[in-house]
């Protein structure tokens, strides 16, 4: 069926300006690492793609290697620009990435001139699309000097192929040394990609900082910890879950009794907050001014619709604030 746009998407979505430049982002971003590649289904991501915009979602997010099998992510959602989202490329804020394996040989991976531009191009061509909005290095490479790898996000902006540039899971030190060189080079760092939930906090000791005083933007990553921070593995493992499925990220294992006490608790804290857990932990990242916006995952529109949630309350009471640190506490 046509695609026609809700023209009232803008009107409840919430839009923070991302660090100190001028873009802003809409305040939940959807990412395409799973449920969009070569084994999933296209009627069902292209509901979650239609459902995001509809909803006034502009980030998507996405990388070489997405799918399974790699590239497969940025190939589907090229068909899903050309079909549904022609007349509104302007209207979205697409990103990809480099710095995993990607291709065989020395030249597939990690953070060389010859890898990075080599892999936007491939990306490029895949999307169908001129540019990218941001281009982000993947992860730092202990071996490539640190200022070959921020010289090519330099002229891969410089060449149009990309408008701003992100760093991914660098530390707080490595950010601070890249941020210096992009903004020597003129192309200041837009944003950084950090994994962050009520599970993973490490970004508190010290990368917001370095990212409040670079200005620099943050949309951390599995805010719901791969789906662990919802009410989904309360009863056991669900069929179809991204645990149950073997190319899936999150394993069995991750869900130890000790995991599932502290989900427990958290989800009793929700329900008083009158919020699904989902919710509460993207409010919990959202809660932050300096967090720009939520990189989320959906396999299905129903989650999407239950995360959107989240924006009707991002304010917590000290008091619950206390609850969740005494329950995250090991
Ligand atoms: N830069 C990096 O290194 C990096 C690494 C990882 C991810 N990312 C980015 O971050 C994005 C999000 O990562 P993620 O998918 O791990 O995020 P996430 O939001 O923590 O997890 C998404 C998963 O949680 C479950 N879920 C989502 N909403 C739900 C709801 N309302 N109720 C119940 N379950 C719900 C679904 O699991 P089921 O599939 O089991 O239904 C969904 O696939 C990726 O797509 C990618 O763009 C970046």
């Amino acid at each position: 069926m046509t695609y026609l746009a809700n023209p009232a998407r803008y009107e409840t979505m919430e839009y923070r300006r991302c660090g100190k430049s001028g873009i802003k982002l809409s305040a939940v971003s959807l990412g395409l690492w799973h449920n969009f590649g070569g084994v999933d289904v296209m009627e069902n991501y292209r509901a979650i793609v239609r459902l995001a915009f509809d909803s006034g979602i502009t980030h998507f997010d996405l990388a070489n290697n997405y799918g399974p099998p790699p590239g497969s992510a940025e190939e589907n959602f090229g068909i899903l620009l050309k079909k549904d989202f022609a007349a509104h490329r302007d209207e979205m804020i697409i990103s990809s990435k480099a710095g995993y394996t990607m291709w065989q040989g020395p030249y597939g991976d990690w953070g060389s001139k010859k890898y990075l531009v080599a892999s936007l191009d491939q990306s490029l061509k895949r999307m169908g699309l001129d540019y990218v909005d941001i281009f982000y290095h993947h992860r730092p490479d202990p071996e490539t000097p640190l200022e070959e790898t921020m010289s090519v996000l330099d002229l891969l902006v410089r060449q149009g192929k990309a408008l701003y540039v992100g760093l991914s899971n660098y530390s707080a030190e490595d950010t601070a040394k890249a941020s210096k060189i992009l903004k020597e080079l003129g192309t200041p760092c837009l944003i950084h990609q950090p994994k962050y939930s009520m599970f993973v906090r490490w970004i508190e000791e010290g990368l917001l900082d370095v990212l409040e005083q670079e200005g620099i933007g943050c949309i951390p990553f599995s805010p719901l910890a791969q789906g662990l921070l919802t009410n989904k593995y309360l009863g056991g493992v669900p069929d179809g879950s991204r645990a149950s499925k073997a190319h899936g990220f999150l394993k069995k294992e991750m869900i130890t009794p000790e995991v599932l006490l502290k989900i427990q608790a958290l989800n009793q804290l929700a329900l008083a907050r009158e919020q699904t857990l989902a919710q509460m932990a993207l409010a919990w990242v959202l809660k932050d001014k300096r967090i720009t916006t939520v990189l989320i995952g959906a396999s299905r529109p129903e989650q999407l619709s239950d995360s959107l949630l989240c924006l009707k309350n991002t304010s917590f009471s000290s008091e619950e604030l206390g609850k969740i640190n005494e329950i995250l506490r090991d």
